[in-house]
């Protein structure tokens, strides 16, 4: 279960870790982006990048490689170009309508 929610953790701050050898659990995700929304806060959140997807500023600063970030869209986070959480905060909304979501191409 602790592995379950760690591994389903967007940002990748919630870590198990391998009780025997002390290394961290990391999920193996398939290089994706995602855009997160949550109808439980009613409000729209990052961008989820999976699969160690480099991540670059614009003036070419290479973050560390990770399996999962949170990336803002909102505008507002104090750790651009990360997500903070103050999407919830402020009640970011993208425009989307959860009741009638986007179709994607070819479904
Ligand atoms: S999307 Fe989370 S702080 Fe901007």
């Amino acid at each position: 279960m602790v592995d379950y929610e760690a591994g389903h953790c967007p940002s990748g701050r919630l870590v198990s870790w391998e009780p025997e050898t002390k290394a961290p659990v990391k999920p193996d995700l398939p290089a994706s982006i995602g855009v997160v929304e949550d109808p439980v806060e009613g409000c729209s959140g990052p961008l989820w990048v999976r699969g160690a997807i480099p991540v670059r500023s614009a003036d070419g600063q290479e973050y560390e490689l990770r399996r999962r970030v949170t990336l803002c869209r909102c505008g507002a986070s104090r750790n651009k170009p990360f997500c903070d959480g103050t999407h919830a905060a402020i009640g970011f909304q993208d425009g989307t309508d959860l009741d009638h979501p986007p179709r994607h191409a070819g479904h």
